[in-house]
């Protein structure tokens, strides 16, 4: 891992920004497929905490879920002997490099991100300019390890084509300096419903938290939810498109249970929705007990997180300041020697 640029295996970026709890989207979206990739790829997993702040932000609870992240992030099996897991505020380039492309990016571009006008609209008292730059910071943060896939959900899907685009622009206008990076997105689950409105995606900063199961809820709460989630005006377990309620639990059942959506619907045929509800309730908190055992150990443990943080930190700061100073050169920065 020590020089993976030098390696034939491709190179995988991921990140989570600890604004509100990890929730099961995000791990069906994301944390799934980083954890199956590190044993094909040479990856890289930071806990993004500077994206963070472009929303309003206790500091007490930026530094504990920033804990939190790293200590999910080991719980649900990332391995810091095969991968580099680290928080993004601990690798300078990554502010330095998103300076750069904020320099090659369009006013006009960056304004047509979803992501921003919702988050406008949502806090019109703080529109500043870092929730403007979000993705350009982003871009900085994949295009820095040149690398080759982002797994990610599908509302990231617009931000990682932003990166695409800057970075051709970039490798046109100056000459080669950036792999040109695709997404990865999951098979089943790229897009998690809230249980209460299966038309909006579950977020950890929703405003009814009733609709999202969060990685660290109790069974009780987990089974709650799940009993009370919303669906469709139907009977039938049989995953369908126009019915988002049914399907968004079909899809979490067989997603932490490992079955086919087929067999799913097989193995239901007759049963009704509140049984299935609870069934599907009792494969995530089965599936996620052994996981919050970890983490409450690990975060007894918070020396060895800090030793993960720091061992990471110097391990992507490294292959970072290579991918920097290329920049900096085509640019016309003075290098010293
Ligand atoms: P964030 O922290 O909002 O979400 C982390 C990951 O979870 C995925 N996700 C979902 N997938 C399926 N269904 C859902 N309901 C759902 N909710 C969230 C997201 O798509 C994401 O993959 N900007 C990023 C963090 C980031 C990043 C990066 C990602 C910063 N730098 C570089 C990739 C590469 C974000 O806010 O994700």
């Amino acid at each position: 891992m020590a020089d993976i640029q030098n390696q034939p295996k491709k190179i995988v970026y991921s990140a989570l920004k600890p604004t509100g709890d990890l929730q099961l989207g995000n791990y069906i979206g994301a944390l799934k497929n980083m954890v199956k990739m590190q044993d094909e790829y040479n990856c890289i997993y930071m806990v993004a905490d500077m994206h963070s702040i472009t929303v309003e932000n206790l500091p007490a609870d930026l530094r504990r879920r920033t804990y939190d992240f790293m200590a999910l992030f080991l719980a649900i099996g990332l391995d810091p002997e095969k991968s580099i897991l680290a928080v993004q505020s601990q690798v300078p380039q990554h502010a330095e490099l998103a300076w750069v492309l904020n320099c090659h990016t369009q006013f006009g571009e960056a304004s047509r991100m979803t992501q921003f006008k919702e988050k406008s609209a949502k806090a019109p008292e703080n529109v500043n300019v870092g929730l403007f730059a979000y993705p350009t910071l982003m871009a900085a943060d994949i295009l820095l390890y040149q690398t080759d896939l982002v797994p990610i959900g599908k509302d990231q899907k617009q931000h990682l084509e932003l990166a695409r685009d800057v970075a051709q622009r970039f490798n046109t206008k100056y000459s080669p300096t950036f792999t040109i990076p695709d997404g990865f997105y999951p098979k089943q689950g790229a897009k998690i419903f809230n249980l209460l409105d299966p038309t909006a995606k579950m977020g950890k900063t929703d405003d009814n938290t009733n609709g999202v199961v969060f990685l660290l809820d109790d069974a009780d709460t987990i089974m709650r939810k799940f009993k009370r989630a919303v669906t469709d005006c139907d009977t039938a377990i049989v995953y369908d498109e126009t019915k988002p309620g049914i399907s968004n639990l079909i899809t979490i059942y067989s997603v932490f249970t490992g079955t086919p959506v087929q067999a799913v619907e097989k193995e239901f045929a007759g049963s009704n929705y509140a049984d299935f509800k609870t069934k599907v309730g009792e494969a995530v908190v089965e599936y996620l007990r052994p996981i919050q055992t970890k983490y409450r150990d690990l975060m007894n443990n918070k020396d060895y997180l800090v030793e993960v943080m720091k061992s990471g930190a110097e391990k992507a700061s490294r292959i970072a300041n290579r991918t920097l100073a290329k920049v900096y050169r085509k640019i016309g920065f003075v290098q010293l020697p």
